[in-house]
């Protein structure tokens, strides 16, 4: 969120360079934020760990990860070449203490040849068993020291429970400040999520109606139409409750609930945050079944094409109990949101991939019109689009031109991509720099990650112990298990997703009903 400015002299060390992460985002994205001309020209990019291949293989790999990823698109001989000046690999085995004195020592020598100091960041794009000896290794040997200027970044999985999670944060408190610590989430970084908060707190109209008095629910859908992929290892141990929920989800309902901070200082800011989690209300183990709902797809069919099941992708137990569908309802127990429902839901291999927000008002208070004119209408709802459109919706009631007095409902609509004229960046490119500039706002504190987990922690216990005899419940290519629709139905609500597609057809549906009317 601090672009404004270039970093300082930064010398960025990536553990797991040669990973599917870096590959796909973090070097795309750094490419794409020296394209800009958003990083200092000291700028060095450190790999670390073991290549298997020629150095000159995994280069012509990066330029493809580039091609395909990257916002610039194919990278021009000269821009690649000057791009790849930047760019350094340490062979290393890093369970190995002369790891952390080699790059130690290289980290010197670039800095000598700059004859500056430089900011390290330590980016561990690892899994998690690696997550110690490296920690370890780096405070080693010493690279943990000059505390103002070097800086940790882990990635997700935080943890696969309440309980890890602690010891992880024990574990990278004993060796780095608070400060120098930063969980990332992608999701904080898409320009949408950052404007759920620009939108409710630069603007006054919406504020005053954003409660339990005005709004009836909330939804955040974060439907994908892809399967695990070639993820099969990591998320059969995960499921969509960590891999999702935890994290992106919650973090997306606390920037909704949240109360405004009193500036916007990272530490103020994750407050707010926090105390929503806080505010959370526990479920029973006896209620888990009211409040979540899990699902696995069986083999479906998505654009005519027939896709496997969960259980037949690669690297996944053909027998596999793990969810790759979760809905959750959760109540934010405080005076802004008592009795609000918030409902969550994410699911892989649904039926297109979308990701929104829906908040739906209340009805008005009385009915002014005739039953006749109000026969199609419907609920206020604000919409927040995150994928693949980028924008904001307002749904309202309008009468319809004619002389019958007849109410239908229209949209207002703001979409990233016509006002500003340009795509938005991607997320990592904007964490990657909040990193640099020392900006946590858009991280996870560590009482965050923590709170996060003992939101699910519940669900994970119940869903773990009372084994699921059902899957697969849905088959690739719908949208998810009927019991989902069944925990929203009892309350007399329906998701809502496709929020866009819906609104629009139903646009489309009262036209052609007053049409036919007239
Ligand atoms: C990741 C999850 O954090 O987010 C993946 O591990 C998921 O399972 C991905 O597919 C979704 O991110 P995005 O930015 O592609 O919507």
């Amino acid at each position: 969120m601090s672009r404004q400015e270039r970093p300082e002299p930064t010398i960025f060390t990536i553990f797991g360079a040669a990973g599917d992460l870096a590959w796909r985002k973090l070097v795309p994205a750094i490419y794409d934020l020296f394209r800009d001309g958003w990083l200092p020209d000291k700028f060095s990019i450190m790999g670390i760990g073991h290549l298997h291949t020629k150095k000159s293989q995994y280069l012509d790999h990066l330029r493809e990860g580039v091609e395909q990823f990257s916002r610039h698109g194919k990278p021009g001989k000269e821009s690649w070449e000057n791009f790849v000046s930047h760019l350094d690999f340490l062979e290393a085995d890093l369970e190995q203490k002369q790891a952390y004195q080699d790059l130690s020592d290289e980290l010197e020598r670039i800095e000598k040849d700059w004859g500056d100091k430089a900011q390290r960041v330590f980016y561990l794009a690892m899994p998690p068993a690696m997550m110690a000896p490296i920690t370890e290794g780096l405070a080693k040997a010493r690279l943990n020291q000059r505390r103002e200027h070097a800086r940790i970044v882990v990635e997700k999985p935080f943890g696969s429970d309440l309980e890890s999670a602690r010891e992880l944060n024990r574990l990278l408190g004993r060796l780095f400040d608070e400060k120098q610590i930063f969980r990332i989430d992608h999701f904080l970084g898409k320009e949408t999520v950052q404007n759920i908060l620009a939108f409710r707190l630069a603007n006054a109209m919406f504020e005053p109606i954003w409660n339990r008095h005005y709004i009836d629910h909330v939804q955040i859908n974060v439907a994908e139409k892809l399967g695990v992929e070639h993820r099969g290892h990591y998320y059969d141990k995960a499921g969509a409750l960590r891999d999702m929920i935890q994290n992106h989800l919650l973090q997306i309902l606390c920037l909704v609930a949240m109360e405004a901070p009193i500036t916007f200082d990272d530490n103020e800011v994750r407050n707010k945050k926090v105390d929503v989690l806080h505010a959370i209300r526990d479920i029973p183990p006896s209620q888990v079944h009211e409040y979540a709902v899990r699902g696995q797809y069986g083999g479906g069919w998505l654009q005519g094409e027939h896709v496997p099941g969960y259980r037949q992708e690669p690297n996944v137990d053909p027998e596999s109990l793990t969810e790759t569908y979760a809905a959750v309802k959760l109540y934010v127990d405080n005076w802004r949101w008592q009795g609000v429902p918030f409902y969550l839901r994410t699911g892989k291999r649904l039926s297109d991939r979308i990701t929104e927000v829906s908040i739906q008002f209340r009805p008005v208070p009385h009915q002014t019109f005739p039953a006749r004119a109000l026969l199609d209408r419907q609920p206020n709802r604000l919409i927040i689009a995150i994928q693949p459109e980028e924008g904001i919706l307002l749904r309202f009631e309008s009468k319809q031109p004619g002389p019958s007095l007849h109410l239908t409902p229209v949209m207002m609509q703001f979409f990233y991509k016509e006002a500003f004229r340009e795509e938005p960046v991607d997320a990592y490119e904007t964490l990657l720099l909040d990193i640099m500039n020392g900006d946590a706002t858009l991280f996870m504190r560590a009482d965050q990650a923590e709170a996060a987990w003992g939101v699910i922690q519940p669900i994970l216990d119940v869903w773990a112990e009372q084994r699921p005899t059902d899957f697969p419940n849905y088959q690739a290519g719908t949208w998810g298990p009927e019991q989902a629709e069944v925990l929203i139905a009892k309350d007399g609500r329906t998701w809502t997703l496709p929020t866009i597609l819906q609104c629009q057809e139903d646009i489309a549906m009262c036209r052609v009903h007053s049409v036919d009317d007239s």
